[in-house]
């Protein structure tokens, strides 16, 4: 139980491709206190995900989790979910102007285009595979951790620089609109 320090944008780690998990590789020791690292990383700095290149490990593994999330009040629950070796597939051309952040970002959000209907295919801590779709917001945050094991951050897929914005600029002058778009889409696709 151990929360890491989490990379910062222009740390080379984060640009690599992180590489895959053998199943064998997976069972030990060092590989699953990672996996709880990441958890206690992720909780302590109210992320909704965290990769492993983020603490400076370059393996395919990331964590997702929303509960109650003061950095994104208005996003579905999701339980806690690690995925290894995810493989992501858009399942149609669908996709919603989202607002991201990054914990390796700090201070910084910007709108990125994300795919709402996705299936994805992972191994959970066991080594069990997994083959499910998600949908919505919850499509990306799978999206922007899986993103993180190709080295690629929501800034390269940020459409249109003028919506960056630092936390308090966006509480002062994008949230109430981004909240009330977003909310609608919530209830519309339902996750
Ligand atoms: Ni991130």
């Amino acid at each position: 139980m151990t929360v890491r320090e989490i990379l910062h944008v222009g740390n080379l780690l984060l640009r690599q491709r992180s590489r895959e998990v053998t199943p064998a590789e997976l069972a030990t020791p060092i590989v699953q206190e990672l996996i709880d690292d990441l958890i206690d990383t992720m909780r302590a700095a109210n992320g909704a995900g965290i990769a492993a290149p983020q603490v400076g490990e370059l393996l395919r593994i990331a964590t997702i989790e929303v509960r109650d999330n003061p950095r994104y009040p208005y996003k579905p629950r999701i339980p806690l979910t690690v995925v290894v070796n995810p493989i992501i597939q858009p399942l149609d051309d669908e996709v919603v102007d989202v607002n991201e952040g990054c914990l390796s970002v700090p201070n910084l959000r910007g709108n990125v285009l994300r795919h709402v209907n996705v299936r994805v295919r992972w191994l959970d801590r066991e080594g069990t595979p997994h083959d499910e779709v998600r949908r919505g917001l919850t499509a990306g945050t799978f999206q922007h951790e899986c993103d993180h094991l190709d080295g690629v951050l929501f800034l390269d897929r940020v459409h249109d620089t003028r919506t960056l914005t630092t936390w308090e600029q966006f509480e002062r002058f994008h949230r109430d609109a981004f909240v009330a778009r977003i909310s609608e889409f919530v209830q519309r696709v339902g996750s």
